[in-house]
């Protein structure tokens, strides 16, 4: 049986939508021999199409709740979120528990049909990005609103409406089919824009629960507008804060400059040199383990459709800078960098003001690219800045969250049945693509559960993540929710092992 499955698979063509709009499916035949159900793709997405404005209507209802992690004082509201996400599972025919942590609550759904069928975990992240500076958005970050075709609220894309649209689909499914093809879990987390580490506590305690074949994420981007991409590499990442105390207090720098050393002064020579005039990080060591792209990869980069000006006017700055050697898209996605994320000490108000401040702070990250250790870069991070610190100056670095960077094999079956069901509705094949962001997630779900993550992005780089006026495009939420429909039953074809 797996033999034929296989074969079937290998041979079989694209589902595609032909020009009357209806899709035509060339599954493999011994499934629909098994479940004849399943064959009932099209009027999964037809009821989809027809209950749009349900699903936006729904997805600003959960827009509205302000879960932001970060900040203790919305406890209340991470709550709230979770029972609308535990809520939505059930209407969508999943069976849900909230799980509570030490932190926020992890809500987790189920729809077991038979343990034949492929097995897939869906993760996603109700929790979103502190809406600040307010002033810059154009409608309240949490009264969601549309226009021109977008709907614009802090959580529209990262997180909310793409993984919404696996719970619609999954909803779908049941209401028209009355079953899925696959067996879903879907786990959905509160803490990922905080670097919360009460779900690897959760992975690892429960095992058996979140026992699956492969899983999928929807909190990545296409490669372009209308590109659809999947996603097969992720930048790591390690964060770090340097304190520098100077004098126990500001002092007159009159008096006292020029006899001791100055916190700020020390910290931004040490942060000046961390990357150089070339773009190349001059933390010693830093490039030790570092995989470089192979010819075979750099010329895919380089098939993929790309100019310089469109990526300056989508960032608003007038010249690209960056590690020499490499294009823009290698240097965005799969070479690492050092980055100060921000500095601050001494005086910052209006007009001048003459001391010596008493201390300073840096915040700093790196991304990190296959084979790069979290662990190794932060030492090499604090033994180099420390060796730059002069004397008189207290030094204290203090760690957060990192992981390891991720790549996923380009001619898995999985990877390849997922690009069918994107194709079927976005209208042309993703390309492949590494992105330069970080799901730590991802690296947990290998590491504790052995999953390989399916990267399904529906928004787009340009949707303002972690910005003001974060947005989804109409259109990308809605193709994403067909795609999600297309994917169970690609996704079952697979064969399993
Ligand atoms: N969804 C993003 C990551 C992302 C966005 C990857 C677009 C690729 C394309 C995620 O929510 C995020 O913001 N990740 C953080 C991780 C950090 C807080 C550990 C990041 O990359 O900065
Ligand atoms: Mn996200
Ligand atoms: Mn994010």
């Amino acid at each position: 049986m797996t033999a034929v499955l296989q074969f079937d698979v290998r041979k079989n063509r694209c589902p595609r939508v032909c020009d009357s709009g209806r899709l035509v499916c060339y599954a493999p035949v011994f499934r629909w021999l098994l479940f004849p159900q399943d064959v009932q793709m099209q009027p999964v997405l037809d009821f989809l199409n027809a209950r749009q404005q349900t699903a936006l209507d729904e997805l600003c209802q959960f827009l509205r709740i302000p879960s932001i992690s970060a900040d203790s004082a919305y406890k209340p509201q991470m709550n709230e979120c979770a029972e609308w996400v535990r809520a939505s599972m059930t209407a969508a025919g999943l069976t849900a528990t909230i799980y509570p942590t030490d932190g926020h609550p992890i809500v987790y759904g189920e729809r077991l049909r038979d343990p034949s069928l492929p097995t897939v975990l869906v993760y996603g992240h109700y929790d979103v990005q502190p809406p600040d500076p307010l002033n810059l958005w154009t409608s309240p970050a949490f009264e969601p609103q549309v226009r021109e075709g977008k709907l614009f609220a802090r959580g529209a894309t990262d997180d909310k409406g793409q993984l919404f649209t696996h719970l619609k689909s999954i909803e779908a499914w049941v209401k028209v089919n009355g079953e899925l093809p696959v067996n879903v879990k879907v786990l959905i987390e509160g803490e990922e824009e905080c670097g919360g580490v009460h779900l690897d506590h959760f992975l690892e305690t429960h095992r058996d629960l979140l026992k699956a074949d492969v899983a999928v994420v929807s909190d990545t981007s296409q490669y372009g507008d209308g590109i659809p991409a999947i996603t097969c590499g992720l930048r790591g990442i390690v964060a770090a804060e340097v304190r520098l105390k100077g004098p126990s207090k500001d002092l007159h720098s009159g008096i006292y400059g020029g006899s001791i050393a100055n916190p700020v002064n020390a910290l931004t020579r040490m942060c000046g040199t961390l990357v150089g005039a070339d773009g190349r990080v001059q933390i010693p060591g830093f490039y030790d383990d570092v995989d470089d792209l192979t010819p075979a990869e750099r010329a895919q980069y380089a098939k993929l459709p790309f100019t310089e000006a469109s990526f300056l006017k989508e960032v608003g700055s007038s010249a690209t800078f960056g590690e020499a050697g490499w294009s823009t898209l290698e240097r965005r996605t799969a070479r690492p960098t050092c980055d100060i994320n921000g500095i601050f000490g001494g005086y910052t108000g209006e007009g001048p003001k003459t001391i010596i401040p008493s201390k300073a702070t840096a915040k700093i990250t790196c991304r990190l690219v296959p084979r790069m250790n979290p662990h190794k870069v932060l030492d090499q991070l604090e033994a180099y800045l420390k060796s730059q610190c002069p004397a008189g100056i207290e030094f204290e670095f203090k760690r957060f969250h990192g992981c390891e960077a991720f790549v996923f094999d380009p001619t898995s079956d999985w990877l390849v049945a997922a690009g069918r069901a994107v194709e079927t509705a976005f209208g042309q094949p993703p390309v492949l693509v590494r992105e330069g962001g970080s799901i730590p997630v991802v690296l947990s779900l290998k590491q504790i559960l052995g999953l390989n993550t399916l990267l399904l992005g529906w928004g787009r780089n340009t949707d303002n993540l972690h910005s003001p006026d974060e947005h989804i495009h109409l259109q990308d939420f809605h193709r994403g929710t067909l795609a999600s429909a297309c994917l169970w039953k690609e996704l079952a074809t697979v064969p399993r092992g």
